[in-house]
Formats: C-alpha cells, structure tokens, sequence
C-alpha cells in the first residue's frame, strides 16, 4: 500500500470514529486528555474480555481505587476481590505489583518513557502502545484481535504474520491523533468490520479493502486450527465444621494464584474422587476428614484446560485448628464466604451446598 493510501485510510477511520466512536466510561471526552491510571486500568481488564463485561467491573473499580495511588496501598486480597469473576488473574496481580512499582519510582505519575513502562509488570507491547498513544498523544502502534482482522482484511491476507501486522501498525500511526487512530482501529473492528458479519454495506474503508475486492472478506482472517484443550479431574472437599467451611489460599503466580479455594487436587488415573478428596483435605490443610455425601461437580473451562470439579461434603476427623498455623488456611462461615477472593467455579461449588 501506497504511503498516499495509508494516509487516506487513516483519514477515513478518524472520521468514521468521529461519528460512531463508543461511549466508554474510561474515555475522555473528545478534546480532553485521558487519565492515564483509568486507560491503563481498562486496557488490562479489556485483554482477553469484552466491553461489555468489564464496563460495570472498571466502574465499580473506580468508585473503590480512585486513584493509582489508592490502587497501591490497597492490599492483594482486597485487589483479587475487586477482580472475582474477570479471570485471567494475573492481570489483576500484575497491575497490582506494577502501580506500586509507579508509586515508588515515580511518585505515582505512569512513565510516559516506552522503555520504563514496558519494564513494569504485565506491561507488553500492545498495553505500552494503548497507554502512551490513548493517554499521552504519543505516535505508537497497537495490535491486538481487532486490528488485527481488519488490517487481514484490507490487505486479503488469510494468515497475517505478528511482524507484518505490527509493521503495518506503525507506518500508519504517525499524525494526528494517534490515540484515536487506535481506539478507531478497535472500535470500527468491533463493530463494523466483525469477524461472523461484517456490515460491508456500511464500510468507511471499503475501496482501499482487498478482501472486498477479491469477495473473501469472510475467509480472512482464517480461523486459527483450534488446540486440544486436556481436561483435568479435580476432587474438591468442602470440609464443614460447625458452621463454618475450610478455606485455603492458593499460593504465587500461577493459575488462580492468591485466590481462596475449596481444598482440591488434581486426581491422578485411577484415584477415586473420595480419594482426591482425602488427599485435598491433607495436602492443603494436614487435616483427616470423613467423607459425608457427594455434592455434585462443576465445570470450568479456562483459557488452556477444561476442569471438572467433583466436590464432596466432608467433616474433619483430626483437629480442626491443625494446619491453621499456616496463613493460607482458614475456617470462614457460610455467610463471610463473600468476603474472599474466590473464583467462578468455587462460588458455584459453595452453591451445590
Ligand atoms: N479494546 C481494548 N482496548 C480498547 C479501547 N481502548 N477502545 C476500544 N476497544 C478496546
């Protein structure tokens, strides 16, 4: 494409956002400069969900942690709860660690420096170049599944590579309003130029799109060949004690790290659900229970595995307050299971009670 035509192309997009850009409760108001704490945040809840999921969590969010600031002296646990339900929960573990990163090197004030806010947790290309173009004004490209489907599309290319896409980002991004370039880019993907119907008929771009030309607007992208995701048996004991039900914590970084669980394991082939339930309540808690009734079992799909939870209602047979010294174990009535951090299929495991 020719430098005139991507000029024309990025004239187009501008003036289609202009008159069709959403309302977002993290955008500024045309002509005013975003706060770039409130960008930051919705970019990072916007990675792997919708609009329309994290609309009311970024608004809640925002009544609760203000500020960065506020954000920063909130605790982990008060974090993670605020994020129940997103998924994805490094995101929430890496926004957390990053603005205390900015509170304490740079009095709070998000790096405007690619390279500095690149080096904070959870920050990579795509999250730098929303943030310095949407709330600085700075000429940054950023690819992410929109943009992505409507540059396969302008250029009829079935299977586009990460360079190309990302070169393709950056010789349009210099000019005015790049943050709006970007946020055009996303918005008209979204909306008109969708992966099952695209609305051709209404197009801004259509004469500079070879995919219209060619007719194969939806073969492009090509549907990426889905993985085998594995599938994981996991026994889960909800150990009851007096009113009150057995929580542990899960520890560091992984998958569901520093959420509050029902005691589950993984069971290996052959072992029973009671077993797995046995083995849950001694690995997590040092406890022996006796196994009550079957309570039923849930399904979870996470982004690589599919999890069924089978969960058993269980008593302990060893002294309750054993494994407690350990702060990731703890003892909480039915009704304070709100104020924990706990994941979808767990709240849905506390349902089957
Ligand atoms: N998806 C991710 N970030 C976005 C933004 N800033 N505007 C619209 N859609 C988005």
């Amino acid at each position: 494409m020719t430098g005139a035509e991507l000029v024309a192309l990025r004239q187009a997009l501008l003036d289609w956002y202009d008159e069709n850009r959403r309302e977002l409760p993290w955008r500024a108001t045309p002509g005013d400069r975003p706060d770039p704490y409130r960008v930051w945040l919705s970019e990072v809840m916007l990675q792997q969900t919708r609009v329309e999921t994290v609309r009311p969590y970024f608004e809640r969010w925002i009544q609760r942690f203000p500020t960065l600031t506020a954000l920063g002296a909130a605790s982990l646990d008060e974090v993670l709860k605020e994020w129940e339900g997103l998924g994805y929960y490094s995101r929430a573990r890496n926004l957390h660690r990053a603005v205390r990163e900015v509170a304490d090197r740079y009095g709070g004030r998000v790096p405007q420096d690619p390279e500095r806010l690149r080096a904070l947790p959870g920050v990579g290309r795509y999250t730098a170049g929303a943030i310095l173009s949407i709330a600085f004004g700075r000429e940054e490209p950023v690819v992410d599944g929109n943009v992505r489907r409507v540059f396969a599309r302008v250029f009829d290319d079935p299977a586009p590579k990460d360079s190309g896409l990302w070169f393709v980002a950056e010789r349009i991004i210099p000019g005015e309003r790049p943050g709006d370039l970007n946020q055009a880019l996303m918005d008209f993907g979204a909306t008109v130029c969708t992966s099952r119907s695209p609305t051709c008929g209404r197009c801004p771009i259509d004469l500079h799109c070879r995919a219209r030309a060619a007719g194969t607007v939806g073969e492009r992208p090509a549907p990426r060949r889905p993985r085998e995701t594995p599938i994981e048996k996991h026994s889960v004991a909800v150990v009851r004690h007096e009113e009150t039900l057995l929580l542990v914590r899960r520890p560091g970084r992984g998958r569901l790290g520093g959420l509050w669980e029902f005691p589950g394991v993984s069971r290996s082939p052959g072992e029973s659900i009671v077993a797995g339930a046995h083995r849950a309540a001694t690995e997590w808690a040092g406890i022996k229970v006796a196994v009550v009734r079957q309570l039923g079992s849930v399904d979870h799909a996470f982004s690589h595995v599919r999890v069924t939870y089978d969960a058993v209602l269980a008593s302990p047979k060893t002294d309750p307050s054993r494994g407690l010294a350990a702060d990731g174990v703890r003892w909480v009535r039915e009704g304070e299971l709100g104020e924990f951090a706990l994941p979808r299929a767990q709240r849905r495991i506390a349902e089957l009670l």
